[in-house]
């Protein structure tokens, strides 16, 4: 498969998606709280969807199709979690919550780690930790960089804490389908794979584990745990790479060339 680069007029267009990728994503965050159910995030999701005329990206893909318009992940589940009425937020859990949408055409895709009520010192380590490892990545998202960097940025910023990244789900090009090429492993070795050029728009999303790297999914063909149930976090961003720099169009305040 090969890369499709984007005209700017496309990462307007993408920027659109963006912002109401992000809008939706921000009332869900505000509505987890103790007592709310990962279904009640998925009907609050779906009442998004409506208002903003968009289309989820997530409903009925791949196979089994998935059944949701969200991913929520508690604690041990890296992603992938299925939303369900009778799993219900309670204080001291973190969640994982992703989101992607198709507006125009054009996928947003975008997921933040929320903690529940009063979290743990290590919770909130490992949650800080990942969102601050996206970061990292976000700001080698540069023309003239190479994956590798931004993979290299995010592991060695994980590890440095202690976390281990996991390897056996990446992050993405996205566009008029969510998964394009290129991968972006959140893995790698400085001047190593692709040159990143203008155009390029892609998901970055880190998923950080408190212990051992190693996944497995459950029953349901769908959610994925820790091998070894130790807690993960995971935060995504869909960054278009511009001549002036990163635009992370799944942040309000970015702009092209400022992080925001
Ligand atoms: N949004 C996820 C990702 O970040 C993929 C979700 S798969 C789905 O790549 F089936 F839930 F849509
Ligand atoms: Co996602
Ligand atoms: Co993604």
């Amino acid at each position: 498969m090969r890369i499709i680069y984007k005209s700017p007029d496309e990462i307007r267009v993408m920027r659109e998606s963006g912002l109401i990728a992000a809008e939706i994503l921000e009332e869900l965050c505000q509505a987890a709280k103790p007592g709310v159910s990962t279904w009640d995030l998925d009907q609050i999701a779906r009442r998004g969807i409506e208002k903003h005329k968009v289309k989820s990206a997530f409903l009925g893909y791949a196979s089994p199709p998935y059944p949701a318009v969200l991913c929520t992940s508690i604690n041990e589940v890296i992603v992938h979690g299925i939303p369900r009425k009778n799993e219900i937020l309670k204080d001291g859990d973190i969640i994982g919550i992703d989101f992607g949408i198709f507006h125009k055409g054009y996928c947003a895709d975008t997921a933040r780690t929320v903690m529940i009520g009063q979290v743990s010192q290590e919770k909130m380590d490992l949650v800080t930790t990942a969102r601050d490892a996206l970061e990292k990545g976000i700001e080698l998202c540069r023309v003239g960089n190479r994956l590798g960097d931004i993979g290299h940025a995010i592991q060695s910023y994980a590890e440095s804490h202690g976390y281990s990244v996991v390897t056996q789900f990446v992050g993405h090009g996205t566009g008029r389908q969510m998964h394009e090429d290129p991968q972006v492993p959140n893995y790698g070795k400085p001047n190593d794979g692709k040159r990143i050029k203008s155009g390029l728009v892609i998901a970055v999303e880190p998923m950080v584990n408190a212990g051992a790297p190693e996944v497995e999914v459950l029953d349901d063909n769908w959610t994925a745990v820790t091998k070894d149930r130790s807690m993960s976090a995971h935060f995504e961003h869909t960054i278009a790479i511009t001549d002036d720099g990163p635009w992370v169009l799944t942040r309000p305040s970015s702009t092209p060339g400022n992080v925001g």
